[in-house]
């Protein structure tokens, strides 16, 4: 294992002011994104749609460090002909891979998923350190409800989630660990606070007996969110403080970085939340440091107004959608983002 390789990959992914792209929807859930905004969907339309939100001429770069692709796009090519991953990587971006298959029925536990993709990982992960990619994904699915989530299912996924970890870290690739515990429900944000509490703790005595190289990994997790039908929604603020405390509780404090998913949130919540937990202060009015840099690694709420203007015919209204969304996260890294600067 190269450590230092990682480390350096893992620094720059969550440089000050950067954030990560999450543009790896499988082609079953980007093809539905496309009907659901009249586009057939098709490999040239997601090429179409994905290449013109990377040609983005307004100094991306300067807010998004790294962009996942799905194992479709990672192999295509811009208009006129560089791949992908060389296009991102000639601007300073580094390509990153979806490296899991897909969250699929756990055996006796209706309801429940375990994610899978481990079989031929090793291999995979070399060929896609050959096209370019330096840092991966693999995003396990926990839904609260009845009896939910399961020690089965805490288990399964914290074990395939430390297992890829290890195994993209041997070949150069830093892992991004990601244990998602869904918006999906009624239950409140304690409920929430608790179940991430519960896979953060067993994900990483996982990582630990695997082995993972904690310095070269990422996290990326879900922030502490009462569910989309609780009627005690939270303030933002309260979020900021629920999600600050469940990690700096449950994450070991020499992981370099911590990249949220938005999950459902609107993109301005997702922007405020963030904004929130890096502008923190003491009671003495100085700034609290947090152990990791706290980052964004967003897909919908980055790109979700993008999808839809590109829809309706312009590129380039697509495109200022997405770098203006990049901008206000990347002032977010700092707490200097507030509402006056959206359009
Ligand atoms: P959202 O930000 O849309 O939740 O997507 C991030 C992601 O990559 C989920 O795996």
């Amino acid at each position: 294992m190269d450590k230092q390789l990682l480390e350096k990959t893992a620094r720059e992914l969550v440089a000050p002011g950067k954030g990560i792209l999450a543009a790896d929807e499988s082609n079953g859930t980007m093809s539905s994104r496309l009907q659901a905004v009249g586009v057939e969907p098709s490999p040239d339309s997601r090429r179409a749609y994905r290449s013109n939100i990377f040609a983005t001429d307004s100094s991306y770069e300067n807010s998004i460090s790294g962009v996942i692709l799905y194992d479709e796009t990672i192999r295509q090519a811009m208009d006129d002909g560089t791949p992908i991953p060389d296009y991102l990587s000639s601007r300073g971006i580094h390509p990153g891979i979806k490296l899991d298959t897909g969250a699929k029925e756990l055996a006796h536990h209706s309801g429940e998923k375990v994610t899978e993709g481990l079989d031929g990982l090793r291999e995979r992960c070399i060929e896609y350190f050959a096209i370019g990619a330096r840092f991966a994904k693999w995003r396990a699915v926990i839904r609260i409800g009845d009896g939910m989530p399961s020690d089965a299912n805490i288990s399964t996924n914290a074990h395939a989630l430390a297992r890829y970890a290890a195994i993209c870290q041997e070949q150069g690739l830093v892992p991004i660990i990601e244990p998602e515990v869904l918006m999906d429900g009624n239950h409140d944000a304690k409920t929430c606070y608790d179940v991430t509490a519960r896979i953060l703790d067993a994900t990483f005595s996982e990582c630990e007996v695997q082995g993972v190289h904690i310095p070269g990994a990422l996290l990326k997790p879900n922030m502490i969110l009462p569910g989309k039908d609780s009627s005690n929604q939270e303030s933002r603020k309260q979020v900021a403080q629920m999600t600050v405390d469940c990690l700096t509780a449950h994450v070991p404090h020499n992981l370099p970085g911590i990249v949220f998913l938005s999950g459902g949130q609107s993109d301005e919540d997702a922007t405020a939340h963030l904004n929130l937990m890096n502008g923190m202060e003491a009671s003495d009015g100085l700034r609290i440091m947090h152990p990791w840099e706290l980052s964004f690694s967003y897909g919908r709420a980055l790109l979700a107004h993008a999808l839809q203007t590109w829809a309706s015919g312009s590129n380039q209204e697509s495109q200022i959608a997405f770098a203006h969304r990049a901008s206000m996260n990347s002032l977010a890294r700092n707490g200097s983002w507030n509402k006056a600067l959206e359009i």
